[in-house]
């Protein structure tokens, strides 16, 4: 390997992050939506200072974002879709929201001397936004490989839990007309939850709980019975063990005999090294949280286990995902 450029690398990686996260935030993409403007004329449809906004503009051309035609910054047509705010392929809200965490990340030294979570103030609801609907540009790509790998089987009630804006349960819904969802959150996403499911039409089919799973019990299907599925996708990270735990055995009773939990997340093999991405992202989740972490794929299936639930397969799904797939046995 070639160290000093690895180094490099990884001392200067938060330059494009910010670039790329300062761009979302000021609308310097959405304002190139229909053409390619000189950064005079981006700077004066944003009320922006010209200078800064020609130096960040060709920072993005440099990284590939845009290019310079004429004097002319032009999005890319590739990067378009997923730059874009209102295009159904966004990452704009998940961009926000890694810009939030960095108001973390930058506390790294004093979280590794005290192992407490950096101090964080109460989100604003920008943030709440961008971490929830986060989650909807994450996981409308898993969402729809676990129905493409994963047989739901004829089930006619899944449980959503932490289920945020609801991405699962409505692609869920969408492709098994015989299938109702409930979508389980705090309040405040919840009702980011139901602006999604209203505008998704599918209010008839998925409907909302809110609550608390670490402090309240778990909803039941509406009318009675029990879920023949619970799916529990990026919420352990979140947790403690014990916590985790717990929740695992909350959802054995509201789970019918011969129903499943299927757990997503990003687990890491029994090293605790790899894969990079879930090493990393458990630093983001030590920053964030009192006991998160990425989870061993083999801790988790033990944690199922001890809830009571039979392991049957472990599915790979986007993005650097698997699923857990355990039985509730009659
Ligand atoms: C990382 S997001 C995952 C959202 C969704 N499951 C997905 O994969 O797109 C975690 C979700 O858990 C919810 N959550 C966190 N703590 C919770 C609690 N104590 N009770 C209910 N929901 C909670 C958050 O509001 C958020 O929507």
């Amino acid at each position: 390997m070639d160290y000093a450029k690895h180094i490099d690398q990884m001392m200067a990686g938060y330059r494009n992050s910010m670039i790329l996260a300062a761009a979302c935030r000021t609308g310097l993409f959405a304002v190139l939506e229909q053409g390619g403007l000189p950064a005079v004329e981006v700077a004066g449809r944003l009320g922006l200072d010209p200078r800064a906004t020609e130096i960040v503009l060709n920072a993005l051309v440099a990284a590939g974002l845009l290019t310079l035609q004429g004097g002319d910054y032009v999005l890319e047509p590739g990067a378009a879709p997923l730059l874009l705010p209102d295009s159904p392929d966004t990452k704009a809200s998940i961009i926000g929201h890694n810009a939030t965490m960095m108001k973390s990340w930058i506390q790294l030294p004093e979280v590794l001397r005290t192992g407490k979570p950096a101090a964080r103030p109460e989100r604003t609801e920008q943030e709440l936004r961008d971490f929830i609907l986060g989650m909807e540009n994450v996981s409308r790509a898993s969402s729809r490989e676990v129905l493409a790998k994963i047989d739901l089987g004829g089930a006619r009630w899944l449980l959503d839990l932490g289920g945020g804006p609801g991405t699962a349960a409505l692609n869920f819904a969408a492709a098994h007309p015989g299938l109702r969802c409930v979508v389980f959150d705090l309040p405040a996403p919840i009702g980011i939850a139901e602006e999604q499911i209203t505008a998704a039409g599918l209010g008839d089919r998925v409907t909302t709980a809110a609550g608390d799973f670490l402090t309240d019990p778990l909803p039941t299907p509406p009318g009675g019975g029990l879920f023949d599925t619970i799916y529990i996708s990026n919420i352990i990270h979140m947790l403690d063990e014990a916590q985790t735990g717990a929740l695992l055995a909350k959802c054995l009773p509201v789970t019918a005999p011969g129903g499943r939990i299927l757990l997503k997340d990003f687990f890491l093999e029994d090293s605790g090294t790899e894969p990079a991405m879930a090493a990393q992202f458990s630093v983001n989740m030590l920053v964030a949280t009192e006991g998160g972490k990425s989870y061993k794929r083999s801790e988790t299936v033990g944690l199922l286990r001890k809830a009571g639930f039979t392991v049957e397969e472990v599915v790979d799904v986007a993005v650097h995902s698997q699923v857990i797939c355990a039985r509730r046995e009659s």
